[in-house]
């Protein structure tokens, strides 16, 4: 049976994995999203081209593999179109080559209205610091068997009256907080404008996907978000509202658990985390900023500054376990270079005792005292490097800390932000 891949940020999110799955692309068939949304923002660089992808698989960039959007995503057609036209408009052809799951939920209009204002007007200060695209609301949808799916498009009778279900729902707690209520129609006549442009990607990705696995074609999942943003495993409440950890991809996708994939871990050499919730080693004064701006920590979907800190191995210890992880992919360690001394979290104190596991809860995280290891920094340029003996004496120590803590070896090593950029010290 071949083997497949699957690419998982073990962190907050923005661990670099569009420049990953890009780079591991080039010998893969299929590249397949399983969870999560527009939400997400992996950015690939080739050269002075930079691309930004935000629904559609990374893997697109390369001209032969086939890109999936499985049934565990969730799909606006709007931005969905919009993002094919950004792709043609760098001669990227999508048409044949990339697919829809029927069986994907969508994301309308009114749900990124609803995300704002349960934001803004309902949860104010207790607000997640979502990213606004309507996520949470689509997959409550979903949940509550209201959602529509994909596969509606195909028989539109069908979807007017799943649609009027929906609005029925919605306009009662629209009526509840004063706000005007939604025009089913008007919902209905916008989506069947688009329709025929969205059927000519809709398909039924499960046979695709299990055809590929009968080829024993090498399939690449490309995790969207971070394994403390998985709704279960996370920060919750201040998570995503999908499973970004490895199980989401046999519910998000229906690959079948007889399925060999070798979890590749994402691990940017810092911490980052957009939006609100616990962040137990964020870095303050200059060395945040120092962290923010030499990384460029800014978001890719939303722009909003990235909060900044040390790397955070105790969370990391967990995310590795959580999801079965193989090898560790270790990005951006250029960012460290000025630094003289760097600091790595080993555990986590909490009401004067060590906790032997990550709490999830984010009232304990709020409350942790984070325990330091400081390591020597290199304070010379990491910056492109392609050869492992090239890197100072400290950088190869501090990973060699990361690996022999997490008990995981690292396989690939990032040294900026183009695929040339990189230190392989493993072949997939
Ligand atoms: P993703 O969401 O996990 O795909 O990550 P993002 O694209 O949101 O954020 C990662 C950012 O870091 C992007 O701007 C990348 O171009 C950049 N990047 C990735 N790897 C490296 C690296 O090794 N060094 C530097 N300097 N930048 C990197
Ligand atoms: P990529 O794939 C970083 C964060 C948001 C917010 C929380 C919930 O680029 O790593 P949502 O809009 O999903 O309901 O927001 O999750 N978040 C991300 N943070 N990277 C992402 O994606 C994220 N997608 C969502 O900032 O804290
Ligand atoms: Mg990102």
């Amino acid at each position: 049976m071949s083997k497949n891949y699957a690419v998982i940020g073990l962190q907050w999110g923005d661990e670099g994995k569009g420049k990953i799955v890009d780079l591991l692309s080039e010998k893969i068939k299929i590249t397949v999203r399983y969870q999560g949304g527009h939400n997400a923002g992996h950015t690939v660089i080739i050269g002075d081209k930079k691309i930004v992808l935000h629904l559609i698989p990374s893997g697109i960039i390369h001209g032969d593999t086939k890109c999936i959007i499985g049934n565990g995503v969730v799909v606006d057609p709007y931005s969905f179109i919009k993002e094919i036209k950004e792709l043609h408009g760098f001669g990227i052809k999508t048409k044949g080559r990339l697919f829809l799951s029927k069986d994907a939920h969508m994301i309308l209009p009114f749900h990124s209205e609803f995300d704002s204002i349960i934001e803004e007007e309902i949860r104010g200060e207790q607000k997640i610091g979502t990213t606004k695209r309507g996520i949470g609301p689509s997959y409550e949808d979903k949940a509550g068997r209201r959602g529509i799916k994909l596969s509606s498009l195909y028989n539109p009778e069908y979807l007017k009256k799943e649609i009027d279900y929906l609005v029925k729902i919605k306009n009662i707690f629209l009526k509840g907080i004063n706000k005007s209520t939604l025009d089913s129609n008007k919902i209905y006549e916008d989506i069947m404008e688009i329709r025929d442009e969205l059927l000519e990607y809709i398909a039924d990705t499960f046979l695709i996907i299990q055809k590929a696995k009968e080829n024993e074609d090498t399939i690449l999942f490309e995790g969207a978000q971070g394994a403390l943003l998985d709704i279960d495993f996370g920060t919750y409440p201040y998570v995503s509202s999908s499973h970004p950890t490895v199980g989401g991809i046999y519910t998000g996708t229906g690959i079948g658990a007889d399925t060999e994939i070798d979890v590749v871990g994402i691990v940017k050499a810092y911490t980052t985390r957009v939006g609100k919730g616990p962040f137990p080693t964020e870095a303050k004064g200059e060395d945040e900023k120092i962290l923010r701006e030499r990384g460029k920590e800014y978001g890719a979907t939303t722009g909003r500054p990235r909060r900044c800190g040390w790397l955070d191995l105790f969370s990391l210890k967990y995310s590795v376990k959580l999801n079965g992880v193989k090898s560790i992919v270790l990005t951006k360690i250029d960012i460290l270079d000025s630094f003289e001394k760097i600091k790595v979290c080993i555990g986590y104190k909490y009401k004067g005792k060590m906790l032997d596991n990550f709490p999830t809860e984010s009232w304990i995280l709020d409350r942790v005292e984070p325990v330091y290891e400081e390591l020597e920094g290199w304070r010379t340029s990491t910056y492109g490097i392609t050869d492992y003996d090239d890197m100072p004496a400290n950088a190869k120590n501090y990973i060699r800390y990361i690996e022999d803590f997490l008990k995981t070896a690292v396989s690939i090593v990032s040294t900026g932000p183009d695929r040339k950029e990189t230190i392989i010290l493993k072949e997939f």
